[in-house]
């Protein structure tokens, strides 16, 4: 902390899954919150929620919910922040966004701050949280990235229903207790609340996160195509990416195969590198049977990667094993993050 100034925020989807994670990081004081305004769709204004052991009324978010609010973090989803994103910055408010409704804006940095802080200097209101599946992602190539370069990148993802929010979660629960019961599944929300058809996610296994673009690939691969493309500021970077949603209740899991420039490079410089990275911890040891899961790095802000092996066949090809909690330095975390880092820098 370098400054003692007190700052109003807003935190518009207040009673969602990353809402609620977004509070509690605010309570651990990166930055001093002088007032919080709690904000939600009318369905949940009324409802109490406890911040720093006071209790807050949650108010429904409208275009004049900003005033004096100097930090407002959006996940309410995309169309909200398109409608009120800028009404908060009109308001004089700065938007650190997680939905991706801007994401991909030339003009918005997309940010995880161990990455690529620097772009923050050139917000001009709103800046943008990576997809879940992304940032852990970058955090573990950036690192790499910087002491080899990278050419290329493959990635297949097992990504936790809690990345779907809070309706996701309560279907597996549902759904688990049918099966369990022998009775029928009801499945109504996955593989994507927006699509025709729905399938279960208990005992199941879904390739397909998010509605699907012409070209064959979903939503979810294009971002973590292009979301990693724009925050390693490397547009000829070759990325592809496969996206499965699994039976996890939190945290993502990423196979991850990377091809570095530099040839002849040994795992142990590898491992080396990575155990350097900010943020990162590197869980890897195949004699103990060492290696990060979802359930070991549920609640935990940092990236975790295990399983570093050199590929048999190509000489600078790299696999990567690389867990995060999604709803933690997969959204909330990382969007906190962006608020400490706005206020350590004099930019807010
Ligand atoms: N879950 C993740 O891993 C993750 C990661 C990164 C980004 N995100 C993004 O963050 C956003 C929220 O995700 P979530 O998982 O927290 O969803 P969620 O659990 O379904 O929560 C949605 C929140 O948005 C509020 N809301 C809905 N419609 C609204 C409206 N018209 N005006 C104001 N508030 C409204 C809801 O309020 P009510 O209680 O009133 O319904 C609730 O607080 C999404 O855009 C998602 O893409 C999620």
């Amino acid at each position: 902390m370098t400054t003692n100034k007190q700052y109003n925020v807003a935190v518009v989807g207040a009673t969602g899954a990353v809402g609620q994670k977004i509070i509690q990081f605010l309570e651990e004081k990166p930055f001093q919150v002088n007032r919080i305004k709690l904000l939600s769709s009318k369905r949940s204004a009324g409802t109490k929620v406890l911040f720093d052991g006071k209790e807050v009324t949650v108010e429904e978010a409208t275009p004049n919910s900003f005033e004096d609010i100097d930090i407002a973090f959006f996940s309410a989803g995309g169309a909200v922040s398109k409608q009120l994103a800028p009404e908060a910055v009109k308001s004089g408010a700065i938007v650190v966004d997680n939905t991706s409704a801007y994401r991909m804006d030339k003009d918005v940095p997309l940010v995880v701050p161990e990455v690529n802080e620097e772009d923050l200097k050139n917000h001009e209101g709103i800046i943008a949280n990576p997809n879940c599946s992304t940032i852990q992602m970058v955090a573990a190539l950036k690192p790499l990235q910087d002491a080899f370069g990278i050419s290329r990148v493959i990635v297949s993802t097992y990504q936790a229903v809690s990345g779907a929010g809070l309706s996701a979660q309560d279907e597996l629960t549902g759904q688990t207790k049918q099966y369990l019961d022998g009775e029928e599944m009801t499945a109504n929300i996955l593989p994507a609340g927006a699509d025709k058809k729905h399938y279960p996610i208990a005992f199941n296994a879904l390739p397909q996160i998010d509605v699907f673009e012409e070209n064959g690939y979903t939503k979810e691969e294009l971002k973590m195509i292009n979301e990693t493309k724009k925050i390693l500021h490397e547009p000829e970077l070759h990325v592809a990416a496969t996206c499965v949603r699994l039976p996890v209740f939190t945290s993502h899991s990423e196979s991850v195969y990377v091809e570095t420039k530099k040839e002849d490079i040994s795992v142990k410089e590898i491992r080396q590198t990575l155990e350097g990275g900010a943020g990162l911890v590197v869980e890897d040891d195949p004699s103990t049977q060492t290696y990060p899961t979802p359930l070991s790095a549920s609640g935990k802000k940092e990236v975790f990667v295990g399983r570093i092996r050199k590929d048999l066949d190509a000489n600078n090809g790299f696999h990567l094993w690389v867990v995060s909690d999604n709803l933690v330095k997969g959204a909330a975390w990382n969007t906190v993050q962006i608020a400490e880092s706005l206020v350590k820098n004099n930019l807010v």
